[in-house]
């Protein structure tokens, strides 16, 4: 009998394989677990919200603090006894670890839990047919994920199963930035631009199934210089507006940037671009200069001040949003306050604060006066209740207004045939009699804010048409 690689017709009618991510940390992960579902797609898996139901198991990790690693050793514990239960039935489960946990201790994954059976970096989703067809024969390999993003890329299928009209475009991998607390520039390596032509044919193929709002990624999107078809570096502002020229796309959004990136052309451009829309994620981190200088920031708050002013002056109704950390090491009372003045002065729309925690191999860990831990969570609770007092004022000051709503998703009360949509700052939208709006941008007045949320309501015409 000679062997044959056609598929014979038992196999290919062979009942579909499901696969199950689980995503953690920032939306980077979230836009890499979709593509980590394209690549296996055409392999016969299908994705399940089940994790019982599944035959394959991806944890999509997340190395910025320490609970969130150590997180993922607690969930492959039992990922371990359902596959154990398993195989006592005959039935398999294939575990995988990938992301920035995987990036950064792929070894000790290994160690720790050998139950793993593939550890892959996140430049190296394209390879996963690959390694999975390998595990198959030699259960627990592991691959080196080197940084070659391009490849990645290059390799994932021009076809996106997104639902919705949102949707993530990656356009900016890795940071070297090396701010002394972060483990980015070592998970996800240097930083890196997708070419310009590349993301805008992703961006048509998703305005084409009807998306009408992108939100480009990166840990420095501003950062963004992607090559240009005559060999030139392009920027983000060049992008908004290369974007904003296709049809369909209405809305454009970006983060994470970094405020020594933000470039005058990309502040005009928010004045100018009725696309881009009014909301800046815009981390400064802490308030005090010499926090700031320790932290390897390269800026401090002076010139965050003035760089607030100038969006401002550009787009005066611009929502600014940041991320904090608190008890950084050697941090003072004193110092800990200039972070609450610098909140009061910029006034938040959201904004995330977070207790410093160390991480392996970055400068700041080996630092000497670490803060005691109770003082870093008395200093976050007063951060938070500041920054949840100044979003719940911004969301109430939104009653009265009228602001288009992009109705994304259906609500929780389906009775009431609600739906939920974001307004042009990012805020959720709550409406009544609107399910029929759905992926539809409309002017809704809105007739309450709350802390998380916005409620409005739709005209009698809108209602029926
Ligand atoms: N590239 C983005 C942020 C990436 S990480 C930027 O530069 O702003 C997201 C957030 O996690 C950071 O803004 C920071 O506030 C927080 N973070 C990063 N490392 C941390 C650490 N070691 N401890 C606590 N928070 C951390
Ligand atoms: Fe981390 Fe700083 Fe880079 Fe942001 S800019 S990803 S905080 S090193
Ligand atoms: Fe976490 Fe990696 Fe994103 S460490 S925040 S998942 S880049």
């Amino acid at each position: 009998m000679t062997e044959t690689l056609v598929p014979t017709a038992e196999a290919m009618a062979a009942p579909e394989k499901r696969l199950f991510i689980k995503t953690y940390g920032c939306q980077m992960n979230v836009y890499d677990s979709e593509r980590m579902a394209d690549v296996l797609r055409p392999l016969g898996y299908a994705v399940t919200d089940d994790v019982k139901a599944a035959d394959f198991v991806i944890l999509n990790t997340c190395h910025i603090r320490e609970k969130a690693a150590e997180k993922i050793y607690s969930e492959l514990g039992k990922l371990r006894e359902m596959r154990d239960i398993r195989r006592e039935t005959g039935r398999d489960l294939t575990i995988a670890v990938a992301g920035c946990v995987a990036q950064a201790e792929g070894e000790e994954i290994m160690r720790r839990q050998p139950a793993v059976d593939i550890v892959v970096g996140p430049q190296a989703y394209h390879q996963l047919p690959e390694l999975l067809t390998r595990t198959a024969r030699a259960r627990g390999e592991r691959i080196g994920a080197d940084f070659a993003p391009d490849d990645k890329f290059d390799a994932l299928p021009a076809t996106r199963f997104t639902e919705g009209p949102t949707a993530f475009l990656t356009v900016q991998e890795g940071c070297d930035k090396f701010c002394t607390f972060c483990v980015v520039p070592y998970t996800r390596g240097a930083e890196w631009s997708r070419p310009l032509a590349s993301v805008l044919e992703e961006a048509r193929r998703l305005a084409g199934r009807g998306v009408r709002e992108v939100t480009l990624l990166g840990q420095n999107v501003n950062a963004y210089d992607g090559e240009r078809p005559d060999g030139k570096k392009a920027t983000l502002a060049e992008l908004a507006y290369a974007l904003a020229a296709i049809p369909g796309l209405d809305r454009i959004r970006y983060t994470t940037s970094h405020p020594n990136d933000m470039a005058d052309e990309l502040i005009a451009a928010h004045g100018d671009l009725d696309a881009l829309m009014p909301y800046l994620h815009l981390p400064v981190q802490a308030g005090s200069d010499r926090i700031l200088r320790a932290m390897n920031r390269k800026h401090g708050r002076q010139k965050y001040f003035d760089l607030i002013d100038r969006i401002r002056t550009a787009r005066p109704d611009i929502a600014i949003a940041g991320d904090f950390i608190v008890g950084f090491p050697g941090e003072t009372d004193r110092e800990f306050e200039d972070t609450l003045d610098l909140v009061r002065r910029v006034n938040y729309a959201g904004a995330f604060a977070f207790a410093y925690s160390p991480r392996p191999g970055t400068p700041a860990a080996g630092m000497s006066k670490q803060v005691e831990p109770e003082v870093a969570k008395e200093r976050l609770h007063r951060l938070i209740a500041l920054l949840t007092e100044q979003q719940t004022a911004f969301n109430l000051a939104q009653a009265g207004r009228t602001l288009n709503v992009l109705f994304d998703k259906p609500g929780r009360h389906g009775h009431r045939r609600q739906a939920i949509g974001r307004s042009p700052y990012l805020q959720s939208v709550h409406v009544d009699d609107a399910d029929h709006l759905i992926g539809q941008i409309v002017p809704v007045e809105i007739v309450a804010g709350q802390q998380n949320s916005l409620m409005g309501r739709l005209s009698s015409q809108q209602k029926a048409a």
